[in-house]
């Protein structure tokens, strides 16, 4: 049986006007609350992401000793995703969990926790929900155990669950396959444990978040072109109190929605930009959107700034290359964009997209297509023939929080209602999503009752 979870109907509307305030970064969430966990004294974290996937983070922590409370002081003993959280984390070293972690639909926290605990002189067990246990466990396994971590998954290393008897690690001096950011952090992780320096070689810059955090916390870490030398900490890192910038991912959908929309302003305030993240940006530029940076401002070691996005005339353009990394979660909804532009959009060089919360390539070229779209799966990416017009139907979010943000912003430009089943998954990472997005069209809502066990938007 498929459970349908939240349906939402999305119906178009004559204007999109507004203020967007961000829920905090996903990534630097993560490493804000991991790194203070390890780290000697109390951090205060402010606008902390309050989506399921860096909840899921917090409760490993705390299965495993650390202890993390809610500010101002809420009683929870667990964390209920919603609004912005603040957090005071208190890093005392990690314990033997007593049951398996769970990190749920989080590959960062499974990942970066991984890096960690292959150094913690204890076992572990990791798992995750069904999509994780089907996502590449084997790029972590490769490099942990060249450290000399005791680590394993099943299907021959290859998926979690992870089991890992924590100990002994050394430094490695790794050229990486597969830029990602999840599996360098999880070997600089280890690296602050090992006996000697980590070198690590990015073929492609991927996110840099950890090594901006470990810098500030004072580790003996440098950047030099394409490779990262980590010196083994010999003291407890110090805590840092830090307040988290607003997720570009998450902003992603309304710098789409405004840009494609015929009557749109929307300005999105506290938004970091750190430039490996920022491709969003300037692929969207590039298409011709009116956008605008201002007000830019470091906070924390991570750029920050407001944009402002007007209805534009996009054209198609070719996105591939090193440009992929710093927009890999982005590209299901610049597909939406592509799919409203004028003339041919092409995606290539992004065949991580396969090994994401979903087949992403697969899904949204499945699911635009039922809109009407023309657009073509390619094995590492798509061609769309932008312009055809969309019509509203039935769509699948795949269980995956970026595709069904990126069907509702399909949806505002669509003939006639887009309706979306298990709409609740936007909760990982953005769980206001769906009332900041009422909230844009309130100058024109919807008169529409809506259907039974279904909203409209
Ligand atoms: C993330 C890195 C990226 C990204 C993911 C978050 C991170 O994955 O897709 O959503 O926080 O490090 P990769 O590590 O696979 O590049």
């Amino acid at each position: 049986m498929v459970r349908q979870g939240e349906i939402r109907e999305i119906t178009p509307c004559s204007r999109l006007e507004g203020e967007i305030t961000l829920p905090g970064d996903k990534s630097i969430s993560h490493r804000a609350v991991i790194l203070n966990s390890l780290a000697r004294g109390e951090a205060e974290i402010n606008n902390f992401s309050p989506g399921r996937d860096c909840l899921a983070t917090v409760n490993c922590l705390r299965a495993l000793g650390v202890k993390i409370r809610r500010l101002p002081c809420h009683c929870d003993p667990e964390l209920v995703s919603g609004e912005a959280i603040s957090l005071l984390v208190s890093g005392d070293g990690f314990k033997e969990a007593k049951n398996v972690l769970n990190a749920e639909n989080s590959a960062t926290t499974m990942r970066l926790l991984a890096g960690i605990l292959s150094s913690q002189a204890f076992l572990s067990v990791i798992t995750g929900d069904v999509s994780l246990r089907s996502r590449p466990m084997g790029r972590l396994i490769e490099p942990l155990r060249l450290m000399g971590a005791k680590i394993w998954g099943r299907g021959g290393d290859s998926f979690a669950p992870l089991v890992i008897k924590g100990g002994k690690l050394r430094g490695i001096d790794f050229e990486m396959v597969v830029p990602s950011a999840q599996v360098k952090s999880a070997i600089l992780l280890a690296g602050l444990f090992a006996q000697s320096n980590t070198i690590l070689y990015e073929p492609v810059s991927s996110r840099d978040h950890t090594e901006r955090m470990l810098k500030r916390m004072g580790a003996r870490l440098e950047n030099q072109g394409n490779s990262i030398s980590l010196a083994p900490l010999t003291n407890p890192l110090p805590s840092l109190s830090l307040n988290i910038p607003g997720d570009i991912s998450s902003a992603a959908y309304f710098l789409v929605a405004g840009a494609i929309h015929h009557n749109a302003r929307i300005v999105i305030r506290n938004c970091g930009i750190n430039p490996t993240r920022t491709g969003i940006i300037d692929v969207l530029l590039a298409m011709g959107a009116k956008l605008k940076i201002e007000n830019e401002r470091l906070e924390g070691g991570e750029p920050l700034a407001d944009i402002v996005v007007e209805s534009s005339e996009l054209k198609g353009i070719e996105i591939g290359g090193d440009a992929i990394p710093r927009l890999i979660d982005e590209i299901p909804v610049l597909a939406v964009a592509g799919c409203i532009a004028r003339g041919k959009t092409v995606i290539k060089n992004a065949g991580e997209l396969r090994v994401k919360e979903s087949d992403r390539i697969a899904n949204i070229c499945q699911e635009l297509s039922r809109l009407g779209a023309d657009i073509e799966e390619l094995p590492d990416g798509m061609i769309i023939q932008g312009g055809k017009p969309l019509t509203g139907t039935k769509v699948d979010s795949h269980g995956d929080h970026r595709l069904a943000m990126s069907l509702a912003i399909a949806g505002l430009v669509a003939k006639g209602g887009t309706i979306i089943n298990q709409s609740q998954v936007a909760g990982i990472s953005y769980p206001s999503f769906w009332q900041d997005l009422l909230s844009l069209r309130a100058a024109s809502p919807c008169h529409c009752e809506p259907k039974a066990k279904q909203s409209r938007i």
